[in-house]
């Protein structure tokens, strides 16, 4: 039996690239799945909730957290995931997109903590992972802002593991370097990009989101850095 078969994992941002693939592979894993997004649907996972759910607005991140243990009666597993980005220096930065990358990324993702710990603290095992960035470790240039929300997505989660390690919760952040999906199209990046060729897939970060959630109880995996071999931002 896989470790997570059977546990119930809620993931937002599930609706394309990073967050789909981590659906699949944790419904091929066993996991019985909660999937938000703001276009919504299950993608097409047998037994899976699809729901709308904009992080933005914590009345839709409640109302997805209460279908999800209303479906499956508890919750293990949340893949904070839910992010937008756009690049650029920081003055010629649409202020809408500046409002957005804080709204998602920060406040979207303190809004998923709030309605789904109280649920985690409840499982006999869970698990907290959040997609976050190498943004939020390096700070690299023309990310001013993607990489302030990404940094606070970082420190939060180092803060709150100090929190939650004795209750049982394990809090693990991902932090990878360019992922080849919509990610940031038409913000920062181009579709015909030649960058995008070297970039990982997103099949790539959702096994990483399965190894932090299938570790023994006896460890956890606080952070992980994932690059391209073509990425050389931690040299
Ligand atoms: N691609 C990269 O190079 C890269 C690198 C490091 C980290 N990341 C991070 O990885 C995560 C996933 O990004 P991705 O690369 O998979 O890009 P993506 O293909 O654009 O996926 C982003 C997902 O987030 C959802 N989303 C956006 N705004 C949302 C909101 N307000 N409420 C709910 N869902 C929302 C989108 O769905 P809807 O449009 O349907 O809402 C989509 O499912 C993000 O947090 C991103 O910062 C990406």
């Amino acid at each position: 039996m896989s470790a997570v078969e059977g546990r119930v994992a809620l993931v937002t941002g599930a609706s394309s690239g990073i967050g789909s693939a981590t659906a699949h592979a944790l419904a091929a894993a066993g996991a019985r799945l909660a999937l938000g997004s703001r276009r919504g649907g299950d993608l097409g996972i047998e037994g899976a909730l699809g729901q709308v759910c904009d992080v933005r607005d914590p009345g839709q991140v409640d109302a997805l957290t209460a279908a999800a243990v209303d479906r499956f009666g508890a919750l293990d597993i949340v893949v904070a995931n839910a992010g937008v980005g756009a690049y650029g220096d920081f003055l010629s930065l649409d202020p809408e997109h500046l409002e957005e990358m804080i709204d998602t990324n920060v406040k979207g993702l303190l809004y998923t903590v709030r309605a789904t710990l109280p649920h985690l603290l409840k499982s006999e095992g869970a698990d907290l992972v959040v997609v976050a960035s190498i943004a939020g470790q390096r700070g690299p240039e023309g990310e001013a802002v993607y990489a302030a929300s990404k940094f606070a997505q970082v420190g939060f989660m180092r803060s709150l593991d100090h929190e939650l390690y004795r209750q049982g919760v394990r809090c693990s952040t991902i932090a990878p370097g360019g992922v080849h999906t919509e990610f940031a199209m038409g913000r920062g990046r181009s579709p015909g990009d030649p960058d995008l060729a070297e970039m990982m897939r997103p099949q790539e970060i959702a096994d990483a989101v399965v190894h932090c959630v299938t570790r023994p109880r006896t460890h956890r995996v606080l952070e992980a850095t994932i690059l391209p071999m073509s990425d050389d931002s931690m040299n």
